[in-house]
């Protein structure tokens, strides 16, 4: 029986999201500069998303860059973000033709103007697929989201439109970049580093924890069916005892 045969369909979380990480560990190992392994960690994102699609995933939360990535050297910013548009570019025609809708979370305005005209482009293109949503977070830290959804209930409180005491937390999820995304129930990360490296806090507030050794660039479609067999023999209880919860 092939790992993926042991999947159960029935049982598939709704999203997933990955923390790609170990791209520059890779490219050490094989003696190489660090932007090496930013360009084969591109396979690994394109392995995964076909993967995904194909079990029935319907949205999958890649990590790329984070605001705090913006303070690495000048060389490797500069070759990240050429790499992003080159990978969007490369890969429209491909997300279209397996039905893959694209969008992006973060402050996508922080972006090198060429890199967010590309990602538009692609977000416009393929807005009408339906098969599974591929969501990039580029220039994103949960923080920095939380701060702004704080900003902004705390201006319709100011403009009189909400009042404070009914911000729930149907209201706060609403704020977020990530309004109208269903929470991740399966998070990844790559490379043996245990942390979450300000992604979705709010987000993941129940989702299931999948870390792995893999370097990103060596992580494959196996590597997810891995991932999700592991998810699927967890007993996700939402603080209740194992007797109340659905036989
Ligand atoms: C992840 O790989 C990719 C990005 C953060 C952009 P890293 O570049 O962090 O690789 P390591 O963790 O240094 O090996
Ligand atoms: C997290 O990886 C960010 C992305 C994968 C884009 P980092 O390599 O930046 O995380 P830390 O610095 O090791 O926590
Ligand atoms: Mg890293």
């Amino acid at each position: 029986m092939s790992l993926k045969d042991k999947i159960i369909t029935e049982k598939l979380p709704l999203h997933i999201a990955v923390i790609m990480d170990g791209n520059g560990r890779w490219a050490q190992k094989q003696g190489q500069v660090r932007v090496f392994g930013h360009q084969n960690g591109v396979k690994a994102v394109r392995d995964t998303t076909e993967a995904a699609a194909e079990i029935g995933i319907k949205f999958l939360t890649l990590y790329a860059f984070s605001t705090e990535n913006w303070n690495r050297p000048r060389e490797e910013v500069d070759a990240l973000m050429e790499l992003l548009i080159h990978t969007i570019n490369q890969e429209k025609e491909t997300l279209n033709k397996n039905n893959i809708r694209l969008q992006a979370i973060g402050d996508l305005q922080s972006l090198p103007g060429n890199c967010y005209n590309e990602l538009q482009e692609a977000i416009a293109e393929t807005a009408k697929n339906t098969r599974m949503t591929l969501i990039l977070a580029l220039s994103y830290s949960s923080k920095w989201e939380l701060t702004n959804a704080m900003r902004q209930l705390a201006k319709q409180v100011e403009e009189g439109k909400i009042k404070a005491e009914k911000i729930d937390e149907q209201m706060i999820a609403s704020n977020l970049n990530t309004a109208g995304i269903p929470d991740p129930e399966l998070l990844i990360r790559t490379s043996g580093e245990h942390r979450i490296s300000n992604f979705l806090l709010w987000q993941i507030a129940y989702a299931e924890l999948y870390f792995t050794d893999k370097l990103w660039p060596e992580f494959g479609k196996e590597d997810l069916y891995e991932a999700l067999i592991d998810y699927q023999n967890r007993e996700r209880r939402f603080g209740l005892v194992s007797e109340q919860l659905p036989k």
